[in-house]
């Protein structure tokens, strides 16, 4: 047998990217690719790339440049571009950085297996189309080994939204739900591997429409899985929370109390221009009915300053609702146009980079201030983790608690995988630390 090809695979984005960075190793593995931690020793380099901020394009481009002695010292490398800014850019890639080999968007990446014998001929392959076939069924079973107690599961893809800003909605494609089946058997998969907790995922994942009861119905059909003992999922629309959704976080003790919920600005006015269809009141109220169902729900957003047209009064009411929702966790980011975006057009009405900035920094710190503060509240309470792996010191374990914060415990007989109750003792800037409970 000829000794195994070598896959150097650098991830850029959001989880679902970490979920088809693993597909595509899995859908190259059948072509005798193994993953390597380094581009120094690879035979292909694959850089799944993200579109949904500034700088994406070039960012890509400086990175293929890293590769250019490896290319020359070995002709026979092969270097491609995958995930968005491949859907958006691929042609343009090719032609710009005559390096490349391969461009693969998203919906297409089954088709790697095939794309790979044209490499091996010589030949250049680009694929960036939305197929009928579901890309999912063509890659078919997962591997069993090698996995830690935690998985992604892609449920959903696309996004009909069209929030303004977003590039989403054309570089992955209108929503499509996966059959509930098929996610229910790649879950019992992942469970006989060893996986206690599946995040689901998807750009819009509470409009799950795969199962008659919607994403409701889904986790309802997971919770069912015996070993299977935590479920999450993101990212969701406020406009798609369901009443039976919002039910379960009360109901479902497999559905773990954390929500990533973006409201992106507290303004009606920029709400408006963001086509988001809600306001920063049908936010707080939603809020309010997701708690009064699970008390402790550990609440994570993400905003967008500097949208063309904020005002400062804007932004205040953005730094009000960040204090009113009361965020566990949030990201925030600085508007950056996206090309073939409404918002991008906007250009007359672009806020001040410096105002932007500064902006920024003043949400950051309030959120940073209220999470640290929620964070340092922990202490003294009892957790349930689930144990990942070890951590950097000695005889120290890492998992998570049910709310997400990463724990670490000292000394305590643990391994991956197992799920126990932990008293905190102390909260570090990223990490709660305790004892066994
Ligand atoms: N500029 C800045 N932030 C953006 N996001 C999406 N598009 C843009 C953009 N054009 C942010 C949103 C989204 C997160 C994933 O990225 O806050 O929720
Ligand atoms: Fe983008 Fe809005 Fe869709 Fe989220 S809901 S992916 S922000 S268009």
């Amino acid at each position: 047998m000829s000794a195994p090809k070598k896959l150097f695979i650098k991830t850029y984005g959001c989880q679902m990217n970490v979920y088809d960075s693993e597909r595509m190793l899995e859908a190259l593995g059948g072509k005798g690719y193994v993953e390597t931690q380094s581009p120094d020793d690879a035979d292909m380099i694959l850089l799944n790339t993200c579109h949904i901020r500034e700088k994406a394009a070039e960012k890509v481009y400086s990175e293929l440049g890293r590769y250019k002695g490896l290319k020359a010292e070995n002709p026979d490398l092969k270097i491609g571009v995958a995930g968005c800014v491949a859907q958006a850019e691929g042609e343009e890639i090719m032609r710009r950085q005559p390096m490349v080999d391969l461009v693969v968007g998203p919906q297409s990446y089954h088709r790697l297996p095939a794309m790979e014998d044209a490499l091996a001929q010589g030949q250049k392959a680009l694929d960036t189309d939305f197929p009928e076939e579901d890309k999912f069924e063509i890659l078919k079973r997962r591997p069993k080994s090698g996995r830690g107690p935690t998985a992604f599961l892609t449920v959903q893809e696309g996004c009909d939204k069209f929030c303004s800003f977003c590039v989403v909605p054309y570089t992955r494609g209108a929503e499509v739900s996966r059959p509930a089946d098929r996610i229910i058997r790649e879950a019992q998969e992942l469970v006989e591997a060893g996986v206690r907790e599946i995040t689901l995922l998807g750009q819009n994942v509470n409009a799950y429409n795969g199962h008659d009861r919607g994403l409701a119905g889904l986790i309802w059909e997971l919770d069912q899985i015996d070993g299977l003992a935590r479920i999450r999922f993101t990212t969701s629309h406020p406009n798609d929370m369901d009443d039976a959704l919002i039910e379960a976080h009360g109901t479902c003790e497999k559905l773990m109390p954390y929500l990533h919920l973006p409201v992106q600005s507290g303004s009606d006015r920029i709400l408006k221009a963001m086509n988001r269809k809600h306001t920063a009141e049908d936010y707080l109220r939603l809020i309010e009915r997701i708690r009064a169902a699970r008390p402790d729900l550990h609440l994570s957003g993400d905003f967008i300053v500097g949208f063309p047209g904020e005002t400062d009064a804007d932004f205040e009411d953005t730094l009000t609702i960040t204090r009113e929702a009361g965020y566990g966790t949030a990201f925030s980011f600085k508007y950056s146009p996206r090309p073939g975006t409404p918002a991008a057009e906007k250009t007359a009405k672009m806020v001040d980079p410096d105002v932007a900035s500064e902006r920024l920094q003043r949400l950051q710190d309030q959120i940073n201030t209220q999470q640290r503060t929620l964070q340092d509240a922990m202490v003294g309470r009892e957790v349930s983790v689930l144990f990942e792996k070890p951590g950097r010191l000695d005889g120290q374990m890492v998992g998570k608690s049910e709310y997400l914060h990463a724990v670490h415990v000292s000394g305590a007989d643990v391994a991956p995988g197992d799920i126990r109750k932990v008293l905190i003792e102390q909260s570090a800037p990223n990490s709660l630390g305790g004892s066994l409970a």
